[in-house]
């Protein structure tokens, strides 16, 4: 949610900038952003739309050496060229790029503008770039300036600045929303996340809530948020930047579905006891645990319902699942036994992370299920269990979400197996998923008699039991996320009491069935009172034959045990969104209004 980057060195700032941007466009792309210095004077491009439009605009003769960078998702101030970043002060000598939201904008637009402080914009941000100033003109340092700026500004925040006054430095500051500076070969970058940074170096600080840095080419000086001169050490990330980059494939989406069998093979590989047939997790967790509580959004919170199903069979403890941002304002009931685990892909989202927080200040012990190594939620947590998808570039969720479930799958069995439980089984299916999940993409790509009927249709409908509910619930969303064609994910039992009165021959209805006997008859019968309503059935299923009888359209997928079944049948369902949403003729990796990690609440 915005992209931020900043660049200091001998070469030429708007190259690296841009790059940067390019990197971190999945993050929002609303409208873009550079500034530089340039004669003794802010220089700035923005444009309202994509990193392609900015590049177009940048002055080919801007040879400054710093410079910050933004690519906006619009949260205050609409989306407009006027409300993009870099924002600049009210004399025109500072522009700042900003991610976050400052919560107390009225009053102290309100403070400000009472001081005689004007301002041209609607964003937030402004109020940032205008307290610095205020401060800076009265006399402050650069530091002590933004030092009182952050004091007295509420919610969470990232940004990056420069000014004309000093044209060789870069000062940035943070809290709860991700930054991080790069350590290159005499120069410095400033990005939101460090796949940005590794086309140019793995050696990057992770700043901590409140500090500020000032990042010059002699090197970074690190305030702490008691205004204390600390050092800060860097980390060398291993994350190989290949993997970020489309390759043969269209697109990214199309990509990170394919990669699913290795991607589920890397979350598993090396935990596993192949002979004895356990698990061995690096994770350590209490020995007494009573009840789980899982929090998460979007996808994630989908891999969190099934998580539960399996906890719940497999281990025999007791799970409930919540949307973060609900969970934050429930005052939920909680036991000092309770395990706290925070699925997130990016390991960024605000609402999870202040979910976690919540359950650790009240003393719980907390688990992150996260892709990104390093990420905010890594370090807040007590443990973490990392998927290994690699970066996810698609805005919508693929490989995350089935590594996702795979990692709840192992965890569900580990704590099984704490519980005296053996599964040896499971742990067979298990090893055996990539092939399947591999046979599955190749069995799939005859889905263009689907996707002819959804590219037409308004509307879809989802039903799924049991582990598979979830699985509609997602197929839902990835239909709504990739081509703005309404979907929602019921219960199939539940369907009789509401969304069947939106049956007719236009709508479409996908059916996802399990493996077991029982659930798959029921089905049969909820999805019977579609047919006959005339809705156009869609069937997911392992066990064609159990639904024999019904005029449908089949989509048979390789069968599982019931656990891992919903990993399985998912990739159909991404495939859909993905073939409708190219049908269409839209921005599969970008969808409009989406960002990849939402970094307000
Ligand atoms: C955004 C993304 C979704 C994602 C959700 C949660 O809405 O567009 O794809 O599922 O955030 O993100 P997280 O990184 O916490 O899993």
């Amino acid at each position: 949610m915005c992209g931020i980057v900043g660049y200091i060195g001998s070469r030429r700032a708007a190259d690296l900038l841009l790059a940067g941007l390019r990197a971190l466009e999945y993050r929002g792309y609303d409208s873009a952003g550079i500034a530089t210095v340039v004669g003794g004077k802010l220089q700035l491009f923005k444009v309202q739309g994509k990193i392609a439009a900015l590049e177009a605009k940048v002055d080919r003769d801007d040879n400054s050496n710093c410079g910050i960078g933004h690519t906006r998702w619009a949260t205050h101030g609409k989306v407009s060229l006027r409300n993009a970043h870099p924002i600049v002060d009210y004399k025109g000598q500072i522009a700042v790029v900003h991610n976050g939201i400052v919560e107390n904008f009225l009053s102290l637009r309100k403070s400000l503008e009472y001081k005689g402080v004007s301002f041209s914009t609607d964003t937030d941000t402004e109020i940032i770039v205008n307290l610095i100033a205020y401060n800076l003109y009265n006399g402050e340092s650069i530091e002590r300036a933004v030092k009182l700026a952050i004091d007295s500004i509420e919610g969470y925040f990232a940004f990056a600045a420069i000014t004309s006054l000093n044209a060789e430095s870069i000062v940035v500051s943070k809290r709860g929303a991700p930054l991080i500076l790069g350590i290159g070969e005499g120069e410095f970058f400033v990005a939101s996340d460090a796949m940005a940074l590794l086309p140019f170096t793995r050696r990057v600080v992770y700043l901590e809530d409140d500090d500020i840095a000032i990042i010059s080419s002699k090197g970074i000086n690190v305030w702490d948020k008691t205004f204390k001169a600390v050092e800060r050490d860097y980390e060398v990330v291993n994350w190989d930047p290949v993997s970020a980059e489309k390759g043969s494939y269209k697109h990214f989406m199309q990509k990170e579905i394919f990669e699913q069998p290795r991607a589920v093979y890397d979350t598993i590989s090396g935990r596993i006891d192949p002979l004895d047939k356990r698990t061995i997790l690096e994770v350590e967790l209490p020995k007494e645990i009573d009840r789980i509580q899982i929090v998460a959004c979007g996808t994630s919170y989908h891999a969190g319902l099934v998580g539960k199903f399996l906890i719940e069979n497999l281990a025999g403890v007791p799970t409930e699942v919540d949307y973060a941002s609900e969970f934050r304002y429930r005052n939920p009931l909680l036991s000092d036994k309770s395990l706290l685990i925070g699925i997130t892909q990016s390991g960024e989202t605000t609402d999870t992370l202040r979910a976690v927080e919540l359950a650790r200040d009240r003393g719980l012990f907390t688990l992150a299920v996260c892709n990104v190594p390093m990420s905010q939620i890594t370090r807040i947590t007590d443990e973490t269990l990392l998927t290994h998808a690699g970066p996810e570039i698609g805005v919508a969720s693929t490989k995350a979400f089935t590594t996702q479930l795979v990692a709840l799958y192992l965890l569900a069995i580990a704590l099984g197996e704490s519980n005296g439980y053996r599964f040896p089984h499971l742990i067979e299916d298990l090893l055996h998923l990539p092939v399947l999940l591999d046979s599955c993409l190749r069995g799939i790509d005859s889905l263009d008699g689907v996707s002819d009927v959804i590219y037409r249709s308004d509307s879809a409908l989802f039903l799924g039991r049991g582990i598979n509910f979830p699985i509609a619930l997602e197929g839902a969303l990835k239909l709504k996320e990739i081509t703005y064609i309404h979907a929602e994910g019921y219960p199939a039992g539940e369907m009789k009491h509401g969304p069947i009165a939106l049956i007719d021959e236009k709508m479409p209805v996908f059916g996802i069935s399990g493996v077991e006997d029982q659930l798959n008859k029921k089905l049969k019968s909820n999805l019977q009172e579609v047919s006959t309503r005339g809705g156009k059935l869609i069937i997911v299923t392992p066990t064609p034959e159990a639904f024999s009888g019904l005029e449908a359209y089949l989509i048979p997928v390789p069968k599982s045990n019931q656990y891992l079944q919903p990993i399985v049948n998912v990739i159909p369902l991404q495939m859909i969104a993905y073939l409708v949403g190219v049908r269409l003729g839209l921005d599969v990796d970008q969808p409009r209004n989406l960002a990849k990690s939402v970094t307000v609440e």
